[in-house]
């Protein structure tokens, strides 16, 4: 008899907790920079398209296999598709790729964590504004500070991970995350009113067509994955925790809304204020780390009590949401080391911090004594970040469609969707989502794939 797995209570526990995956430095670090870095509201619209035409089919794809199999990510391939050896190889993907995405992860984590310290030590009510890049540039370069910050954060979150404190983690996210939409709601109403905040609001929705290539395709698409958390099993796992009542499309379309709602929040609250300090939008990495102290800094100048509680309230946040992502991105390394070698929880969490902590170090140096190391002008951060995100990320994702699709019989994938006929409001839906599933999606991620390479 199968074991008694536990699983989500209700649909808004289901939305949190893939919400709570979903939100992260993704939303907050990575979309604007990348929206900087590829054209604006160009990249904008097609991030929007995409996540609701591709993304989505694809989430729901990974929650029927979860809820399907009933069992983790790398057995749910070999359950579902027993006695094929394909199938089995690919289930090391979801292993490998959030062990990737951690160790550069955790840079930015170490990152969030000086700049929480800065503010914890007023920093910001010292500094002009007009010099809140130059203190960032100053940070990020230097050798040891960013190791230090990486390593610390990495090891705090390895700790949760040893303790494997999963209530406490989750419910404290669910606190969290509305503490985290009241908070950036506010810093983007602020950064609206700095003059010559127009610009900014103004370059993330109006599209200016010359900037399109088709690489924006194949980035707007890898940020999408990235966000939602597809691609890399996370969903799969979580798809086996929700009920057999629940209905898939109402959750997966929640939690992708949600996730949409607060990439765009975060770029009302950064791109303005990018302007207004005269930073550049293509900027990079360290986008967010110009422009929000810049908000604080300036904030500062009129108001020193509130930008010094806003300013801790914020890069606290930011190191929860940051923290929530690594530990489950460690986690799953740490379980494939248990099941799979019989190690000790501590020791697999021990060899992933010793993992991650030195591929990491590589990807810190990489701002600093690396910074020359490139390979068609990316450092060794832009390739961790491009190998995930560009590439494995949109391979897993493919084969995840490929598999409900083509592998798993008609009649099962529609069964999920509609819990057995339950959904009755969902069975009309089922042929335009299984066809997108089955045929758009995969073609799409297929072409996107090889722009990559070819353009
Ligand atoms: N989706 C998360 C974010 O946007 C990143 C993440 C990916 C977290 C995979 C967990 C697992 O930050």
């Amino acid at each position: 008899m199968e074991k008694k797995r536990e699983g989500f209570g209700s649909r808004t526990a289901v939305i949190f907790a893939m919400a709570g995956s979903a939100i992260g430095l993704g939303n907050i670090w990575r979309f604007p920079y990348m929206v900087g870095e590829h054209g604006g509201a160009v990249f904008v619209l097609i991030y929007i398209v995409a996540t609701i035409l591709f993304s989505l089919p694809i989430f729901v794809a990974e929650v029927i296999i979860g809820r399907r199999s009933h069992t983790n990510a790398r057995d749910a391939f070999v359950k579902l598709a027993p006695g094929k050896p394909f199938w089995r190889l690919v289930s090391i993907l979801p292993i490998v790729i959030p062990t990737i995405i951690a160790s550069y992860y955790s840079v930015i984590g170490g990152w969030s964590l000086e700049y929480f310290i800065k503010a914890c030590s007023l920093d910001f009510l010292r500094t002009a504004p007009d010099m809140a890049t130059d203190l960032f540039g100053g940070f990020v370069s230097s050798t040891w500070v960013p190791v230090i910050m990486h390593l610390v954060f990495l090891a705090m979150s390895a700790v949760v991970v040893a303790l494997g404190v999963k209530a406490g983690i989750e419910k404290f996210s669910k606190f969290i995350l509305p503490v985290l939409f009241i908070l950036i709601v506010l810093i983007a109403l602020y950064s609206m009113s700095l003059p010559g905040a127009g610009e900014g609001v103004r370059y993330l929705f109006w599209a200016d067509f010359s900037e399109f290539t088709p690489r924006t395709f194949a980035y707007a698409l890898g940020q999408s994955f990235y966000s939602l958390s597809l691609g890399m099993g996370i969903i799969i796992t979580y798809g086996s925790y929700v009920r057999k009542d629940e209905n898939i499309l109402a959750s997966s379309a929640g939690t992708a809304v949600s996730d949409l709602m607060f990439a765009l929040l975060a770029g009302l609250a950064i791109m303005p204020a990018v302007f207004a300090a005269g930073i550049e939008p293509g900027a990079g990495p360290g986008l967010i780390f110009q422009s929000i102290p810049y908000i604080f800094c300036k904030m500062g100048q009129e108001a020193p009590t509130l930008s010094t509680i806003a300013s801790v309230l914020f890069f606290f946040t930011v190191i929860v949401a940051a923290m929530t992502s690594l530990i489950s991105l460690i986690e799953v390394g740490t379980a494939f080391l248990v099941e799979k070698f019989g190690m000790k929880r501590v020791r697999a969490v021990f060899a992933m911090f010793l993992i991650c902590g030195t591929a990491g170090v590589l990807c810190s140096l990489s701002f600093g004594p690396l910074s020359g190391l490139t390979v068609a002008g990316m450092n060794i951060f832009d390739i961790f970040d491009w190998v995930a995100s560009n590439i494995l990320l949109l391979i897993m994702a493919f084969l995840s469609v490929v598999f409900v699709g083509f592998v798993m019989k008609k009649e099962d994938v529609r069964d999920e969707f509609t819990n057995g006929g339950a959904k009755r409001r969902n069975a009309p839906l089922f042929n335009a989502v299984y066809f997108l599933i089955k045929w758009v999606a995969p073609i799409a991620v297929l072409l996107i794939f090889f722009t990559n390479f070819i353009l």
